[in-house]
């Protein structure tokens, strides 16, 4: 299947996941090289690096998933609703507790790249709420793939045991590698027209760059 871009146009008759994937994979090579990703896998993150990182995932996924909450019967929405498998609001908030104790909420603060990131998603889920689709995918499908090896290189770095890692644990997917066919399967279900889809593909693009922004921290 061709999911090159032609003429500027990306080629139609391919599905969404491939497409989806295709477009954003020099900016999830750019992800990949930022110095905090590139440290995060040489197991060189500080504590206090890795603490300002939650704190930005916390205001991610509190916005992404109050918006996939709120459009959850939306079309371009339902089809990839899995707060069961995939929340990880929860976890951050756990996570958050053990490392800044009790009082956690009042010592989340993150960088203006967090804001302008989560300001969109709110933005997107009040009037664009197709666009949900890249962001969904951008993070869910990332986290799944980063899964058990992303866990111990945290541990390691930090000399953590079980706590403070919950957030790369999902009790609700057996299988991330299944669990990704079947999400790619629903993605490609969602009815979009060719203007809607293009729309989808360049916000994914976008995506990337909120999180590499992210990472500049
Ligand atoms: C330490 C940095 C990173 C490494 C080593 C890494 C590595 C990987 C690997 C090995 C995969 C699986 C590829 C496959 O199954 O074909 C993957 C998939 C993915 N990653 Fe990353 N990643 C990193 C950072 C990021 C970041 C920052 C994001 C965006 C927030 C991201 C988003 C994604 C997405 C969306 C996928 C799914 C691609 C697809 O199957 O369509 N990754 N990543």
């Amino acid at each position: 299947m061709d999911t090159r871009k032609i003429n500027g146009a990306y080629s139609t008759g391919s599905d969404l996941s491939e497409q989806i994937k295709e477009v954003t994979k020099d900016s999830h090579v750019r992800a990949e090289n930022t110095q905090l990703m590139l440290n995060y896998q040489k197991g060189q993150i500080t504590l206090p690096q890795y603490k300002i990182l939650l704190c930005s995932l916390y205001e991610i996924y509190r916005a992404l998933e109050e918006e996939l909450d709120r459009n959850s019967a939306h079309p371009a929405v339902e089809p990839i609703y899995f707060p069961q498998e995939l929340s990880r609001l929860e976890s951050l908030e756990r996570d958050l507790e053990y490392f800044f104790g009790p009082q956690w909420r009042k010592k989340v603060t993150v960088p203006a790249a967090t804001h302008r990131y989560t300001e969109r998603l709110r933005e997107i889920g009040r009037s664009m709420p197709n666009l949900l689709i890249a962001h969904a995918y951008t993070r869910y499908l990332g986290d799944l793939s980063g899964g058990q090896v992303l866990l111990k290189i945290t541990q390691k770095s930090m000399g953590l045991g079980k706590e403070g890692v919950a957030f790369f644990s999902f009790p609700g997917v057996t299988s991330p590698h299944r669990f990704k066919q079947l999400y790619r399967s629903r993605m490609n279900s969602i009815e979009l027209s060719e203007e809607e889809r293009r729309k989808v593909l360049d916000e994914a693009v976008k995506a990337f760059e909120f999180n590499i922004e992210v990472c500049l921290m």
